[in-house]
């Protein structure tokens, strides 16, 4: 198809968040006949789409009413390798590892595994509008390589590490500290920058790092720019009495990362339930960000997510699915968890759909330093988008018959849409992902 030259107007409701609102009041967006003007890939207005109509009456028009536009979501903390390992539930973080995530992992071993599975991780992402993601890759640069590839065949940005252990866990997981180097020096050339990859550096976490391995980690860090970290932090009350062990010279868990320069502005640490006040603090002056991920909180037991203490630190916070400890690939699903264990926990904070969408979309592309170019419909910005449109005779379809205002419709979305309400998914304006019953139109 030949794109017309003045770009293409969709045309639905639209919800976006281009502001904090945590920080800021009216920071949900929202048009009840929205318009989304897309030039070369782009974002080139958003708003009325009356206005957007009259001020470009060149752009050629989609209809899209019956559904709705949301910016793309951003999943800062997912792990590639645990695909098949979802849903198993019952046991806490170190015996869900040693019991069910690590022996999947050691299988990334065999490359072909490995690119089969790529291709259908990078499938269920797109499949569920998430179109921007922070991944944990496999111990196994082969294995990580498949990821970047098949993230780039699918059109999607993806910003991933070979994951790295010298020690505890599993053997068949581990490298050496020089190893490591060789491994993610050679990734970190084919991949960082290419098209929309970029390249995190990515510590298991300190309880399979040893000092050598932390130390490599810095190094990669120095020698290029532009790169991301990642790694869990103050997940598990048993995993952080072990790295207290490990590590007795550390005050703190965040401790040992910041030895190595590693709690930074674009680091992203996954978890912190435990987290202590002073390490909030450090984390704010850092820069580095949180991946809060509620549905894992719960399924692996490891405690309720202290958002306020966070917000009130300044840290900035923005959602994981962590797949395979978590639920699924949803972020509308999880952002209704984070909503539900903030109602119940002690000192928690009462969410509305604008900081839902927030968390799910800006917030994330934030930690990732790439809210210039992705997490809402800024102009300029790539056009990211997730069309909704929820199947005809579902609860969802009833709930919005009647539903008139942004605020609730926004909240019933979370509440009730799931992969079977996402038709179409772009990424820089193109394609990554329609729906059979898209396909069937
Ligand atoms: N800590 C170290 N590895 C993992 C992992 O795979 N999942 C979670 N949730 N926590 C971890
Ligand atoms: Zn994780």
């Amino acid at each position: 198809m030949i794109p017309a030259p003045g770009g293409e107007l969709l045309r639905a409701p639209l919800f976006h968040t281009p502001r904090n609102p945590f920080r800021e009041d009216k920071a949900l967006e929202s048009y009840t006949d929205g318009g989304l003007l897309i030039r070369a890939g782009r974002v080139a207005g958003c708003g009325d789409y009356a206005s957007l109509r009259e001020a470009h009456p060149d752009a050629a028009e989609v209809d899209l009413r019956g559904g709705f536009i949301l910016p793309g979501f951003v999943d800062t903390h997912i792990h590639f390798p645990q695909l098949r390992v979802l849903g198993g539930l019952g046991l806490s973080l170190l015996d869900w590892l040693e019991h069910s995530a690590l022996p999947e992992e050691a299988r990334m071993a065999d490359p072909l595994h490995a690119c089969r599975v790529a291709r259908g991780f990078v499938r269920a992402l797109a499949a569920h509008g998430t179109t921007t993601a922070l991944v944990f890759g496999a111990h196994f640069a082969p294995a990580t390589a498949a990821l970047f590839e098949a993230g780039e065949a699918a059109g999607l940005r993806i910003v991933a590490g070979q994951v790295l252990s010298d020690r505890l866990l599993l053997p068949d997981l581990h490298q050496t500290p020089d190893r490591a180097y060789r491994e993610c020096s050679s990734l970190i050339q084919s991949f960082h920058r290419r098209g929309q990859s970029l390249y995190a550096v990515t510590p298991r976490f300190a309880f399979s790092a040893s000092e050598a391995m932390l130390e490599v980690c810095q190094t990669l860090l120095r020698e290029h720019e532009g790169l991301l970290f990642q790694t869990h932090l103050n997940e598990d009350l048993q995993e952080m009495a072990e790295v207290a062990r490990l590590f007795p010279w550390a005050a703190d868990y965040l401790a040992v990362y910041e030895r190595f320069g590693l709690s930074r502005s674009g680091a992203v640490m996954a978890h912190n339930v435990h987290a202590t006040d002073f390490e909030l603090d450090r984390l704010a002056a850092g820069g580095a960000a949180v991946a809060h991920c509620p549905c894992s909180n719960a399924a692996l037991g490891s405690g309720l997510f202290p958002l306020r203490r966070h917000i009130n630190a300044g840290v900035r916070c923005a959602l994981g699915t962590d797949v395979g400890g978590g639920t699924g690939f949803g972020l509308l699903k999880e952002g209704l968890q984070a909503y539900m264990l903030q109602r119940i926990a002690p000192d928690g904070m009462l969410l509305d759909a604008g900081h839902l969408l927030y968390l799910a979309t800006l917030a994330g592309a934030e930690a990732l330093g790439l809210s210039g170019e992705t997490g809402d419909f800024g102009p300029g910005k790539s056009a990211d988008f997730v069309y909704l449109r929820p199947p005809e005779d579902s609860p969802l379809a009833a709930v919005l018959e009647r539903e008139q205002s942004p605020e609730r419709i926004l909240a019933a979305i979370f509440t009730l849409a799931g992969a079977e309400s996402v038709r179409e998914v772009r990424v820089g304006g193109a394609v990554v992902y329609r729906s059979a019953a898209a396909e069937e139109q």
